[in-house]
Parts: C-alpha cells; sequence; structure tokens
C-alpha cells in the first residue's frame, strides 16, 4: 500500500478523483478493497471506529464503506454517531457478514446508502459504491437548489418586512426630534415634553436597533453555521441572567417574572452563549403577548435532556397556528400588523436550537389562557 502523500501526489495528476474511507477491522478485506477500486478512487482506510473518526474530523470523504463488526464498537452504532451527531453527508456503504434482513432494515432506517454482504463480488462493489456516489450527488444537488430557492425567497421577504417595520420607528424619531428642535430654537420647549420626547426618541432608537440585530441574524444564519462554544454551563446563573435582563420589561407591564428550578447546583456542557439567544427570543415573546399575571423562566431534568421553559398567562395561540408558529416572518396578527416584531423570533429559535444546539422546541397553548415554551437539549452522553 502507498503511504498517504504518496497516494495524495500520484492522485492530484488526476485531479478531480473521489475519495472512500474503508473502515474494517480485517487487513486483508481492506487491502482487497484498495486493490478493487484504485485507481478511480483515492482509497483511504481505518481499522477501528477512532482511526475512522480521526480521518472524518479532518476531511470530508465522498463515501465511506463501513463493516458492522468494528472489534470494540459496532459499525451500526458508529453509523448513528455519524449521521446523527457529526451530520456527516458522505455515501455510507454499510458491510457485514450478516445479511440478516434485520441488520439491513436498521441500517437503512440510520440513514445508510447501501448495504453489501461479504464476500464481496468485484464487479458488483465497484458498481454499489459508483451508485451510492451518484444518490448522494443528486441529494446535495436538491438540497442545494431547495438552499438556494429558500435564499431567494428569504431575501424577497426579508426585505419587505424589513422596509414595512423600519418605518414603525422611523416615523417617531423623525418626527419628534424635529418637532423638539424647532421647539428649543423658538425657546417654548417645556422641561416635561423635552423628557417625554427624549424618552419616546430611545425607545425608536432601541426598536431601530432591534429590528436591524434581527435582519442581521437572519442574514448570518443563512449564509452558515457559526463555530458552537461549548463549555460547562452554570444554569442557575444562566436562568438568573435571563431574568434580570427581563426584569425591568416586565415590571413595566405589571408582570410578576419568576424563576422555578430544582435545588441544588446545575450544569450542563453545552453552548450557553447560544442558549441565551434562544431563550431570549421565548422570554420576549411571553412579556410581549402577555398582558396580566405571570412569566415563568425554569428548567426541569428529564432521563436525557434538559428542559428549559417559559410559561406565561398571555393571550395564549389558536391550535391552527402552532404548527407555522416557528417558520420566519409568521405572525398571529400579521394583516393587522398589531404586535411590533418581524416575525422571526420564533424560527431563529427554532435554527438555533436544532442546528446548533442539537435539541427540539415545543410549545403548549390554550388560546385566551396562555402558553409554554419548551426547549430540549440532550445531555451528553457519559465520558
Ligand atoms: N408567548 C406567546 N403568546 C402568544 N402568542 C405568541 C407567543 N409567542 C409567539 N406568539 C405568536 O407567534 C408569532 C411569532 O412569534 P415570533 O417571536 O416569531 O415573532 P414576533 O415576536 O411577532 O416578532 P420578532 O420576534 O421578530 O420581534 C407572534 O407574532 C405571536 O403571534
Ligand atoms: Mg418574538
Amino acid at each position: 500500500m502507498l503511504n498517504l502523500d504518496d497516494r495524495v501526489k500520484r492522485y492530484k495528476v488526476v485531479g478531480d478523483v473521489r475519495t472512500v474511507l474503508v473502515i474494517d477491522d480485517d487487513e486483508a478485506l481492506r487491502l482487497l478493497i484498495h486493490n478493487i477500486l484504485e485507481p478511480d478512487y483515492l482509497v483511504f482506510d481505518a481499522a477501528d471506529a477512532n482511526g475512522a473518526l480521526e480521518q472524518i474530523v479532518a476531511s470530508d470523504f465522498d463515501a465511506i464503506l463501513l463493516d458492522h463488526h468494528l472489534g470494540g464498537r459496532s459499525g451500526l452504532d458508529l453509523l448513528v454517531e455519524l449521521r446523527e451527531d457529526r451530520k456527516v453527508d458522505s455515501a455510507i456503504i454499510f458491510m457485514t457478514s450478516d445479511t440478516s434482513r434485520d441488520l439491513a432494515t436498521q441500517a437503512f432506517r440510520e440513514n445508510a446508502d447501501d448495504f453489501i454482504g461479504k464476500p464481496i463480488n468485484r464487479q458488483l462493489f465497484k458498481y454499489a459504491v459508483s451508485e451510492a456516489l451518484k444518490k448522494r450527488d443528486t441529494q446535495r444537488q436538491l438540497q442545494q437548489a431547495v438552499a438556494k430557492a429558500e435564499i431567494d425567497e428569504m431575501k424577497n421577504l426579508i426585505i419587505a418586512l424589513a422596509s414595512r417595520e423600519l418605518h414603525t420607528p422611523l416615523i417617531p424619531l423623525i418626527g419628534l426630534s424635529s418637532a423638539l428642535y424647532k421647539q428649543n430654537e423658538a425657546d417654548t420647549l417645556d422641561k416635561d415634553v423635552l423628557s417625554d420626547g427624549l424618552k419616546r426618541i430611545a425607545e425608536a432608537a432601541r426598536q431601530l436597533n432591534e429590528i436591524i440585530g434581527d435582519i442581521l441574524e437572519v442574514a448570518a444564519m443563512n449564509k452558515g453555521a457559526q463555530p458552537l462554544q461549548r463549555e460547562d454551563t452554570n444554569l442557575r446563573t444562566l436562568i438568573e441572567g435571563l431574568r434580570l435582563e427581563f426584569r425591568d420589561a416586565a415590571e413595566d407591564k405589571g408582570l410578576r417574572l419568576f424563576v422555578t428550578m430544582p435545588d441544588g447546583g446545575h450544569s450542563l456542557f453545552v453552548d450557553g452563549k447560544r442558549l441565551v439567544q434562544a431563550m431570549r427570543f421565548i422570554v420576549d415573546n411571553a412579556i410581549k403577548f402577555t398582558e396580566f399575571g405571570t412569566v415563568e423562566i425554569g428548567l426541569s431534568y428529564g432521563v436525557d435532556d434538559v428542559v428549559f421553559f417559559v410559561s406565561d398567562t398571555g393571550a395564549g395561540i389558536v391550535p391552527e397556528y402552532t404548527a407555522r408558529l416557528f417558520e420566519s416572518f409568521e405572525k398571529v396578527d400579521m394583516k393587522s400588523g398589531m404586535s411590533p416584531g418581524l416575525g422571526v423570533g420564533l424560527y431563529l429559535c427554532r435554527r438555533i436550537v436544532e442546528t446548533m444546539l442539537g435539541g427540539t422546541i415545543e410549545v403548549e397553548s390554550t388560546f385566551g389562557r396562555g402558553s409554554r415554551f419548551q426547549i430540549r437539549i440532550p445531555k451528553p452522553p457519559p465520558a
């Protein structure tokens, strides 16, 4: 077998050659696969799951050939980790001498592209690899087309809604500041009028800033994922921080804002900044859509996950609407444009929770009585 550097050099000449990683503890089989696939493919190999993961983290393979019996760990288990946790979108072909239907069904269920029984047949094997690659290429093209269409649609929506929303706070900003200026010039400016005017200008400027922030956030998210910063995060501090951040807003509306947490210190290995960002959207909504009563922020523990929740005694949401709630630019009162905001908060929140934190978000609501939003974040498996 050539060493890695030699192979890369050799294939650089060929140009756009596809890369394949073979994960199998049987050295003879690895050699055989090299022999079958080279020189049409650039083949790398690993004898176990750890060796494979190191290579997968370092480079993006077009196809992965995965043996089920890997010594310490089963191929199926590794398949789940690759697809679910590491979001690997290479073509994955599952290989095993155990050709039971059950195993094949499980492999397909976990998103394997093909299933090959051992001993392998040269011709069929080569054909299977090329077909799996074609299938993945089609899927990738489709995803790119959908993403592009979504971005185009998103751009139009951003322009339409931004122009509408930006107007609302701009009108008092322009009107009030010029009125105050004129009164000041004419020496007729009353101190109370000035103070009230400045307060309203500051509020309008804050609203503008929030809308611009939302637009930038949507744009940034549609560009691609930002790196995660996972660390041991103190959840008590995180929830308390949220309460302090929203204390004045709740007080201004006469709402009681309180925290519910089980006793003791709580820590979770998570990107705390992103989690706070996601929670902010739902606390902000709870206060915005509640006129009387309470807003509760809290956490509880499930077997495999930590549940962060925000409950309110506010307007509630009609059941027909709950399915669309997390889509971008959706507002119940879209037509009347009654409440401030672009209608992107919950969309951004879901994107953060699902794509960055690997969690889920759900809502329970009774129209006229209140709502409860829950973010579930899986606990990392014990080391
Ligand atoms: N706690 C809640 N109670 C009642 N209705 C809610 C609640 N949270 C969200 N909604 C409804 O869901 C819609 C979408 O919420 P979302 O946070 O996405 O947008 P928004 O708050 O209107 O605007 P933005 O968050 O962009 O400032 C809201 O307009 C509102 O109709
Ligand atoms: Mg909102």
